[in-house]
This record gives structure tokens, C-alpha cells and sequence, in this order.
């Protein structure tokens, strides 16, 4: 006998795409008739970037797209295309898919949706930087002129999605996936021993990651990045003890390649660690002191927490975290960084978390798929 489940294929491939999907699974089962798969594309592929978060959420990928690591993006989205065709052909058609946030994984999903005739969801659609030097804006873009439904994080992506054309019933404003996972896995997190395990006191240290190519991919950032930790580590306050720095690989790699890395190890005060696993990162968010990053889903998880977040970026593509929650723009400027970290009364505490970040964005997106696949029959 048939199934009448409709098959949903949903596309991941880096770190932030596996946060954001943890609660479709669990959900699926008890909730709408949907038969959901999951494929990472390999774009991430270390274990500290990819295996160690599925084990964590207990959610394996049903498919993994057997592409080579360390491709040119050129290269990578190419054969993520070739190997998604020929999986939706040979082993699962989709009635939807599903694609994630704004890297090339997402962008090659859409590419294939989109040549397939297959209906495309987008989640985190309408976020905009207007920064053209950030290989994700044209992903968020592109993607989003392929998908036929828009699942939205914050209010400015509607209105982004309205000024490109798309009409409003297409548009839902549901919330925060990545927030959802934030409040499942609360306890777990609490949990996490990392904060004994670096010899941390809470409150007394702060959080740094960046990976971002205008800040890691040449010598000068990544000059900038050491005398910001240099100058944190002599002008802050006293009750500042440690720096902690998980090390994304494309910036560990660009430390090694110019000749910095010994030079960033020798800072004092520097805890230079591997990428955590997801637990142990959300408990060092929610003991730091501050958070300095340019990451797009820490601004949002700062903001959740209400943790001050500095990033190091001229734009954002989550103005809500600056309106509605911790997060501040500012350059390499040593001293503004300083002074805004030794003015406590800078921090906004006063706030909510922006609406509908409420832990039920996934349940969302699955009842408006379930009205839409009734409705329009994709
Ligand atoms: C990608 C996304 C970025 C996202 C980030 C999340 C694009 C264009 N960029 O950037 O938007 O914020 O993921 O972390 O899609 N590497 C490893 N192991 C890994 C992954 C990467 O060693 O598991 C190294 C490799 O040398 C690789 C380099 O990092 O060539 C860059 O990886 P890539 O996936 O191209 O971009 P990210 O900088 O990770
Ligand atoms: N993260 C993590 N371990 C780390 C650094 C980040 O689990 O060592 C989490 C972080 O909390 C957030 C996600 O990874 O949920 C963000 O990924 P990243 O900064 O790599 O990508 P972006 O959001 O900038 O695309």
C-alpha cells in the first residue's frame, strides 16, 4: 500500500545548519503526516565541526553526499549538486525540500530544488547585511529568489522579502530554530562540565570566535585579532582573568599559513581551544562576561541569553539583536572595545527576547507545511 506521508528532504552542511534542525525529526513523529530525511552535504566534515553535534542531538543524517573536502566553493557546490541529483533520483524523491540559513550548501539545495521542479522552503529567509563582500549575502539572495515559501526569524526579513517582490502569503514569521534547540537541550547544557575543565570562573572571562573571510582570510585581520586579545588581556578591568577562543579551522589554518600561530599562542591569559561541541559553547556563552564575534547565530543566541555581544562587523543581517537585544557593532577600534566592555551601563538588560523566539519555531514551520501540502498539493 502506498504511503500517504509526504517525503521532506531537509539540506545541512556546516555547523549552524545541523543547530538549527535538531527539533524537526522528534516533532515529525508525532505531529503532521511527513516522512522527513535529513542530508548533510559534507561541507563541514571534521568531527569537532560536524560528527560531534549529531552525536550530541542524537540525530543522524539519513544521507551524507560523498564529496571530497577542501574544494574550491566553485567545486564544492558543483559536486554537492551532482550528488543531491542523483540521491532525489535513485533513493528519496521529495515532495519539499528544505534548505537552511545562508551558505553554499543552501544555495546548492536551492540550485537543485529549483532545476528539479521540486517545491523549496527556505528558513532564516529575508536576512539581509546589504554587505555584497560577504559571500553569504549572495547565497541569502539567491536562495531566496528560488524558494516559494519563506520561513522567517525576526521582522526586518519580511519586510526585506516584501521590497524584493515576494507576496505576503508566502511569508511566515515563526521564529528561531536555532533558539528552539537552545531551550531543549537547557538541561544538558547547564550540565556541561567545560567551565571546571578550563579552571573558569563565570563572569570572569570572555568569549571569542571569528571566522568570518574579511576578518581571518588575510595577514592584517588576523594581526588585528592578536593585539585585540593582546590589548583585552592588559586594559580591562581586573575582573577580566582569561580570554577563551575556540578556533574555527578556517582560522586556525590562516594563523598557520602566515606564520601567526606561535605568535597567538604566547599571549597570556589566551585559552586557545579546538571548536567546542555545542554544550560545552553554550554553557561558556552563558557564563561569559561578554562575547566578541563576528558569527551570525551567537548574535542571536547572545541576544536569547542576554549576554553583551560585540561584533566585529560593519553590518549585520540580524538587526533585531541590535534593537532587541546585546549585541553592538564596532570595528578593530581597541579603545571603543574597551571602553564599551569597562561601561557596564552600555548593556542593555532591560528587554525580551524578540517575539515568537519561544522554543516552538519548529512546531510552526511544521503546521504551516502541513496546511500548505494539503492545500496546494506540492
Ligand atoms: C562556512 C559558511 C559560513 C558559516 C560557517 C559556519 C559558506 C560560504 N560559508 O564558512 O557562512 O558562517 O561555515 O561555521 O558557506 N574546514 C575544516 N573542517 C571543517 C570545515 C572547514 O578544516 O569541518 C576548513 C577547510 O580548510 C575549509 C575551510 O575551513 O576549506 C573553510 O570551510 P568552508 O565550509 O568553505 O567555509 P567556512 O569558513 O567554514
Ligand atoms: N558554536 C559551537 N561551538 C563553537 C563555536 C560555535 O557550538 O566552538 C555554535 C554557536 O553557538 C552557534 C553556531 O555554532 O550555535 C554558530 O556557528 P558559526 O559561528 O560557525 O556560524 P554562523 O552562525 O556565523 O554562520
Amino acid at each position: 500500500m502506498m504511503s500517504d506521508k509526504k517525503n521532506i528532504l531537509i539540506v545541512v552542511g556546516t555547523r549552524p545548519n545541523f543547530i538549527k534542525v535538531t527539533q524537526f525529526k522528534k516533532l515529525a513523529n508525532t505531529y503532521p503526516p511527513f516522512n522527513i530525511k535529513i542530508v548533510h552535504t559534507s561541507q563541514h566534515y571534521s568531527d569537532e565541526m560536524s560528527t560531534l553535534f549529531f552525536q550530541e542531538f542524537d540525530l543522524q543524517p539519513d544521507f551524507f553526499l560523498d564529496i571530497p573536502s577542501n574544494l574550491s566553493p566553485v567545486s564544492q557546490m558543483a559536486e554537492i549538486m551532482k550528488n543531491l541529483e542523483k540521491l532525489i533520483q535513485t533513493k528519496f524523491f521529495p515532495h519539499l525540500i528544505i534548505v537552511v540559513g545562508d551558505v553554499n550548501s543552501t544555495l546548492a539545495g536551492a540550485l537543485v530544488a529549483n532545476k528539479m521542479n521540486i517545491p523549496l522552503a527556505h528558513i532564516e529567509s529575508g536576512l539581509r547585511s546589504f554587505d555584497q563582500s560577504m559571500p553569504e549575502e549572495y547565497n541569502r539572495i539567491l536562495t531566496d529568489r528560488m524558494a516559494q515559501y519563506f520561513f522567517v526569524t525576526e521582522k526586518d526579513a519580511i519586510l526585506n522579502l516584501k521590497q524584493e517582490g515576494i507576496k505576503d502569503e508566502q511569508i511566515f514569521y515563526v521564529g528561531n530554530t536555532m533558539i528552539d534547540t537552545l531551550i531543549a537541550y537547557q538541561d544538558k547544557i547547564e550540565s556541561s562540565n567545560i567551565l571546571n575543565e578550563l579552571k573558569l570562573t563565570p563572569h570572569q572571562y570572555i568569549l571569542l570566535t571569528f571566522h568570518r573571510p574579511n576578518n581571518v582570510d588575510d595577514k592584517n585581520g588576523l594581526h588585528q585579532i592578536i593585539h585585540l586579545i593582546e590589548s583585552l588581556n592588559t586594559q580591562l578591568s581586573q575582573q577580566i582573568k582569561n580570554i577563551v577562543f575556540p578556533i574555527h579551522p578556517r582560522t586556525e589554518n590562516n594563523f598557520k599559513k602566515f606564520n601567526l600561530w606561535e605568535k597567538l599562542n604566547a599571549i597570556p591569559s589566551l585559552m586557545l581551544t579546538p571548536p567546542q561541541s555545542y554544550f560545552h559553547f553554550q554553557k561558556l556563552i552563558k557564563y561569559a562576561f561578554a562575547v566578541i564575534t563576528d558569527s551570525g547565530g551567537v548574535q542571536e543566541e547572545t541576544t536569547y541569553l542576554k549576554i553583551p555581544c560585540i561584533t566585529i562587523r560593519p553590518s549585520t543581517e540580524r538587526p533585531v539583536t541590535l534593537w532587541e537585544g546585546t549585541n553592538i557593532l564596532l570595528p578593530f577600534d581597541i579603545s571603543k572595545i574597551c571602553d564599551y566592555l569597562n561601561t557596564p551601563s552600555h548593556y542593555h538588560t532591560n528587554y525580551q527576547p524578540p517575539e515568537l523566539w519561544d522554543g516552538k519555531s519548529t512546531e510552526r514551520i511544521l503546521k504551516t507545511l502541513n496546511t500548505i501540502m494539503q492545500h496546494h498539493n506540492p
